[in-house]
Order: C-alpha cells, then structure tokens, then sequence
C-alpha cells in the first residue's frame, strides 16, 4: 500500500529525513516511533504529498505521490498533529462542510456523516457546538473528519499527543476498531504504550533515519541484550534456598531474592530447567510467569536518545 524509498528531506543545511525505506502492507498498523525532531512529521507530510522529498520515490496503492499526488489524496486520510477549529460551528455543521470537501455526493453526505458519528460516538452530539469541546472530542471529530471520504489508509500524526488517559485510551479503542476493520494505519507517536497495543509492526526513527523496522514480536526475540526475566512464586521459607540453586546455574545470569525474579541469559532460553531444579530439591512451586521485553527496552535499546 505505501512504498517509500531512499527519502531524503532537508531544510537549508538540516537533513530532516534521510536514506529513507519504509514499506506498509494492506490491512498493516504500523507505528512510527522516534523522539520528537526525529522527523516523523516531515515523513508522513511527503507521504501524503504535502511536502517533496528532495529526493527518492513513494508510491500509494501504486501511485507515484510525486508525478500524480491527486490520486495518492484520494486514498489517504492525513491527520494532523496541530489543528485549527472553526470557532462557531456545531460538529455536524463541521462534518457537512468536510463530507461536502471530501467529495461525498450530495445523496450521499448526510448517511455518510451520520455513520461516521455512529462509529467515533458523536452521535447526539450533532449540535453541540466544537469550542466548548474537550481536547480527547475535538480529537476525536478530527478523527471523524479524517473518515469521511473512507480512506483505505489512515495515517495519523501523534493522535495521542496532549490528551488525558481517558481520551487516550478511546482513541486508541477507535483506531483498533478501525483497524480490525481492515484499514491500512500508519500512526506516529512517542507513546509507546499506545503502539504496542494499536500496532502490529513499527518502524523505529532517530535523527531521520530508519534504525528498524518490522513486526513487534520478530523485534521482541531479535532483542539481542534482554534477558529472559522469570517471577516466582514460593513459600518465603523456601525462597533462600531456591535462590542459592537457581543462581549458581549456567543460564542464569542474576537472582534478586526480593520478588524471587530470575534474570535468564537469553530470551530464547526455555525456562523449564528452573522448574525441574525446583522440583527435584522439593520446592513448592505456587507460581511462575515470564516477563517479555516491551516496546520501550526495544526503543531504548535500538535508538541512541540523540534529538536532534
Ligand atoms: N518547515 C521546517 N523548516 C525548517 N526545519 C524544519 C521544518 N519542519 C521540520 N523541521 C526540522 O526538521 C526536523 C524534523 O522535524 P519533524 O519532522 O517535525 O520531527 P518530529 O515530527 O519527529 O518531531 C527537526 O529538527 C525540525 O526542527
Ligand atoms: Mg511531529
């Protein structure tokens, strides 16, 4: 759906986005995550041909942004990260004018508006007036805006970005929906949290370039330096002699008696040799859980916190 490839952006002497591949598959959620200045804005305003590269190509559904940026429109909604409200509109007043912008027929535009309403949950909120709105609404008629001409692709600029939890964690129920309703979604943010549980791939940036990029489960075991970390659950009796067993094991690398966790060597290491050890020392086993790497080690881990 989106092909993006060695993308170079400068403003004067500043490279904004640099050698730059990216490649969104249909139906994909993608994030795009990278610290602020990194240049996620500069890349999804020449995705979706606000902006010319200074070189390299995109494609939208196979259109080429660059010679025919009309047909790219037509298949991608923007949203932005900094908006402008009409101060003395209603919501539905707002979401005519953008149905009548976008193209809808004029059959069409007021079933087009009401669904729109129905799945962001403005309806019965048609009158209401924009400004007197909270951030996470205005947000979200923004986001019922950017459905209006029904894109295939969604690509939203830090969505979260200055709202409350409450608001965040609707928008980020709005996007899921969107997405199992097979939207292709390409969404920027530096709240990782939000990704993990929206995306199925992300695409990592620092200083313009692409440091990695892929499904967030291969990412999770290519994740070189984390260890495998385990919590126990034992009898506080038994805890001091678990811990003299486990620690002088070869694929532990520490111990922390305080919570019984178990740090392992790898993320691969299969972790049944701790049960077994346990067992043949008859040790109660109340309970075991591994904890695996979020986004956030894999952010740290991958990018060298430079802001440019
Ligand atoms: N219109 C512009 N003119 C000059 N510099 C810009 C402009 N837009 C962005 N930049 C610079 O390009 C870099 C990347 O910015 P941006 O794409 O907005 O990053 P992000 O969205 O990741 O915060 C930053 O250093 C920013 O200051
Ligand atoms: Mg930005």
């Amino acid at each position: 759906m989106i092909q993006v490839a060695n993308l170079w952006k400068s403003y004067d002497r500043l490279v904004a986005v640099r050698e730059f591949d990216l490649e969104v598959e249909s139906s994909q959620t993608v994030g795009l995550i990278g610290p602020n200045g990194s240049g996620k804005t500069t890349l999804l305003r020449m995705i979706t041909t606000m902006a010319k590269p200074d070189r390299g190509s995109i494609h939208v559904c196979g259109h080429n942004a660059l010679l025919d940026p009309r047909s790219v429109r037509r298949k991608v909604a923007f949203m932005p990260s900094e908006f402008g409200f009409p101060q003395d509109a209603s919501i539905k007043e707002y979401m005519e004018f953008f149905a009548c912008a976008a193209g809808v027929p004029r059959r069409e535009r007021a079933r087009t508006v009401e669904e729109v309403m129905e799945l962001t949950d403005l309806k019965g909120r048609e009158e209401v007036f924009i400004r007197g709105l909270s951030t996470g609404n205005k947000q979200r008629v923004l986001l019922a805006k950017t459905l209006l001409s029904d894109p295939e692709i969604l690509i939203l600029d830090e969505p979260s970005s200055g709202l409350d939890p409450r608001a965040r964690s609707e928008v980020r129920a709005l996007l899921k929906e969107l997405a199992s309703m097979g939207k292709t979604i390409l969404i920027s943010s530096h709240i990782l949290a939000d990704i993990e549980d929206i995306c199925s791939h992300v695409c990592i940036i620092e200083q313009g370039r692409r440091i990695t990029a892929g499904p967030i489960d291969e990412l999770r075991k290519g994740f070189r330096s984390a260890h495998k970390i385990v919590h126990l659950k034992l009898n506080e009796a038994d805890i001091d002699k678990a811990i003299g067993l486990l620690s002088h094991l070869e694929e532990v690398v520490e111990c922390d008696r305080e919570g019984c966790v178990v740090h392992l060597s790898s993320l691969q290491e299969n972790s049944n040799f701790i049960l077994r050890t346990l067992i043949e020392a008859d040790i109660e086993i109340l309970g075991m859980s591994e904890e695996l790497p979020d986004l956030e080690d894999i952010f740290l881990e991958t990018t060298k916190g430079v802001v440019s």
